[in-house]
């Protein structure tokens, strides 16, 4: 491995995640632990619907997240940019859950979002990293990722344990809400505790590393997922903008023929993550036009099965790997990306 990829931050914590998203497990899992999470599961067990506030990699964290609940939990739920939803006042809808996510706890509009939101009398949850962020300190209730330190710019297991914490959320709600029994709780837990292993097993193969050859010359990457993967398709895309300063977006996998297959070539690249069942034909027309990485079970970048909503835990790690390794390729400084700072 060369020196670079064992200096840069952004590496680090990408091997670190195996023992943050474990540690995050066991902080909310254990029987005498389990006491937070299941207050909130109380708090959100009558409500009808969730609102999500966030920016950046934690937005993307509520997009899986809502995922998450709407499938295990049977509770849907919006996700706002938390600028956007300050911009649309509204008095508190009753029945109405409020989960604000920052992993700093310090980004001015969530901060703001949650503020505004109390003082409309609406009791609130906040996921964060940092117990003594503001964030973590105002809200009614707490739940905390254990991701440890964070140094570089670009979120790794800031976001996994936001997934890690969301899941267990969803999990605690839908047992609250009579929807699963103690040992289809046990049962869901224990797929999540499968999930370092899991981690470890994609990190340690480090197939990004060739595969970030593919992008060494293009001038823009498509990313695209459908359901729980049009998060992880986005959070891709932000991770290869910040970490290689290549221009890219996150589509819906059914959205790509509606525009944005017209701007594939032969010097872009398309990566296509996850389950792709009933998209073949935009998966045919995004092979057609180019490049293409396939993120999957049987995929260039290998993800171990596991269940549906666990999925984004583990295709988003080669997608980090594939940014970092094509920031350093280009010989950037992944951790700091021009013009960003870690809380905004
Ligand atoms: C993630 O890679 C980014 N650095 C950024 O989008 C970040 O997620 C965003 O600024 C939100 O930060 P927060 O989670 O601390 O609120």
């Amino acid at each position: 491995m060369s020196t670079a990829v064992r200096t840069h931050h952004m590496w680090r914590e990408i091997v670190e995640q195996p023992e943050a998203v474990r540690r995050t497990v066991e902080a909310h899992a254990g029987s005498e632990s389990r006491k937070g999470l299941t207050e909130v599961a109380k708090l959100l067990a009558d409500a009808e619907r969730l609102v999500m506030v966030a920016h950046g990699a934690s937005r993307h964290a509520a997009l899986a997240g809502r995922a998450m609940l709407e499938a295990v939990a049977a509770l849907p739920a919006d996700v706002s940019f938390a600028s956007e939803y300050r911009l649309r006042p509204l008095p508190p809808r009753p029945k109405t859950g409020f989960v604000f996510l920052s992993q700093s706890g310090e980004t001015a509009d969530t901060l703001a979002a949650m503020r505004e939101t109390k003082a409309r009398g609406a009791k609130v949850v906040a996921v964060s990293n940092v117990a003594a962020s503001p964030l973590a300190r105002e809200a009614d209730y707490v739940v905390l990722t254990h991701a440890g330190a964070e140094v570089s710019v670009p979120a790794t297991k800031s976001f996994t344990t936001q997934l890690a914490a969301l899941f267990l959320i969803a999990v605690s709600v839908a047992h609250a809400r009579g929807r699963l029994a103690d040992e289809e709780q046990a049962g869901l837990i224990g797929e999540l505790q499968r999930v370092p292993a899991l981690m470890q097993e994609i990190i340690a193969a480090n197939e990004a590393e060739k595969v970030a050859m593919a992008l060494d010359q293009v001038r823009a990457v498509l990313f695209a997922g459908a359901g729980v993967n049009y998060a992880i398709a986005m959070e891709g895309a932000l991770k290869l903008k910040e970490a290689a300063r290549i221009p890219a977006e996150g589509f819906p996998l059914g959205e790509v023929r509606h525009g944005s297959l017209a701007l594939l070539g032969a010097d872009a690249a398309s990566v296509i993550v996850g389950d792709t069942e009933g998209q073949e034909h935009t998966v045919e027309a995004i092979r057609a036009a180019g490049k293409v990485i396939v993120v999957g079970e049987n995929g260039d970048l290998k993800v171990p099965k596991t269940i549906a909503p666990l999925a984004p835990l583990l295709t988003v790690v080669p997608l980090q790997m594939l940014a970092y390794h094509a920031g350093a390729r280009r010989g950037l400084d992944v951790d700091r990306p021009p013009g960003l700072v870690k809380a905004v």
